[in-house]
């Protein structure tokens, strides 16, 4: 495993190996994985997190799972299956990816019930990589696309962490890191991204990894970084794009884009195909996940900074309207408005 390769099998292929990105950036710790309460909590926890990520994990876990009741009959084999998918499924709500991943795997197990489960398991391997290897060139191809979009010396204002801990390769700051090693300057402004600081903590890390200039600011300074001129363009992730272009990424990016739209600055969202979900009609229609209170009152702080029993409203994404949005850069090009029928004329 490479220093920010977020996701990989252990040589013998039954453990799960991620990077424990609530460590991050204070300690680079390795988590190996064969429990399937263990492969949960770390999806639950952030442990893993980024929608393409959680989708890649789900199939590795699914296929390292698998090897361990291969001696079932394969029609209770398939229940255990079944169960274990839906499970991980119940981790986390909003990405879209992780149901598409897992909705994969199961085809495998459908799809081969006469080659036995010996073979079904040796396909599900082999699913999990393919889900993975996609995801890299589908990122490969976001970046370059994603890159058209930019200029020598742009501001750039992100929210959340899009980078190869999230995806294989980078959506959103992927054209950054790949501009950068074409020799290209940006200034970047990454937004904290309240309350569990993956902007902070993660995209700062992968940004100056990556030898790109990177300025950390809090959520609520964005509207002055913009009024002062400093950004050229919004660059976000998704986490699952409606069929109307409204789309779901982590909370706060709706006023970003609000925001940007008031300085006139464009907003674009990058993420795979596997993030769009053409059977949601619109935002309306995405489920919000809620996350624990202690997030916002007690975590990162030495010691608990609201008062006991204060309420706290933790919803972890928001729904950006798709009327702020100016394109999608997809790793089939750069989706511009009317969008539900240019994703269907690409994706459909
Ligand atoms: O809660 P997280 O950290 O999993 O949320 C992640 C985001 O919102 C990312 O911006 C999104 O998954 C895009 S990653 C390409």
């Amino acid at each position: 495993m490479t220093q920010l390769e977020n996701v990989c099998l252990s040589q013998d292929r039954k453990q799960v190996i991620i990077i424990d990105q609530t460590q991050l950036p204070n300690r680079l710790e390795y988590l190996y994985l064969d429990k399937l309460e263990d492969c949960y909590q770390a999806i639950k926890k952030l442990q893993i997190r980024g929608a393409p990520a959680i989708g890649i994990f789900a199939g590795y876990s699914m296929y390292v799972l698998a090897q361990q009741y291969v001696g079932l009959p394969y029609e209770q084999f398939r229940a255990e299956f079944i169960r274990q998918k839906e499970y991980l499924n119940s981790s986390r709500p909003t990405a879209v990816n992780l149901n598409w991943a897992l909705e994969r795997v199961l085809k495998v197990v459908e799809d081969n019930r006469e080659a036995g489960n010996e073979k079904i398991v040796e396909l599900l391997g082999r699913e999990a990589e393919k889900i993975h290897e996609e995801d890299k060139e589908m990122c490969l191809k976001i970046c370059e696309y994603g890159l058209t979009l930019l200029h020598d010396g742009d501001g750039v204002l992100t929210h959340c962490n899009t980078g190869p801990l999230a995806t294989s390769r980078g959506t959103a700051i992927g054209p950054l890191l790949l501009g950068a090693q074409r020799g290209m300057n940006f200034h970047v402004f990454a937004d904290e991204t309240r309350p569990l600081l993956q902007g902070a903590r993660l995209t700062t890390f992968e940004l100056m990894n990556g030898g790109v200039d990177v300025t950390l600011i809090c959520d609520n300074m964005a509207s002055l970084v913009m009024k002062n001129g400093w950004v050229d363009i919004c660059l976000v992730g998704c986490d699952r794009i409606a069929a109307n272009g409204d789309f779901a990424n982590k909370i706060g990016t709706s006023g970003v884009a609000i925001l940007a739209k008031h300085y006139g600055i464009p907003v674009y969202s990058l993420g795979p195909s596997s993030t769009i979900d053409l059977n949601c009609p619109d935002g309306d229609h995405i489920k919000i996940e809620m996350r624990e209170p202690s997030e916002v009152a007690e975590m990162w702080y030495k010691e608990r900074m609201a008062p006991e029993g204060c309420k706290c409203y933790n919803p972890s994404f928001d729904v950006t309207d798709h009327s702020l949005v100016s394109g999608f850069v997809t790793e089939k090009g750069i989706v511009y408005p009317p969008f539900e029928e240019n994703f269907r004329k690409l994706f459909g």
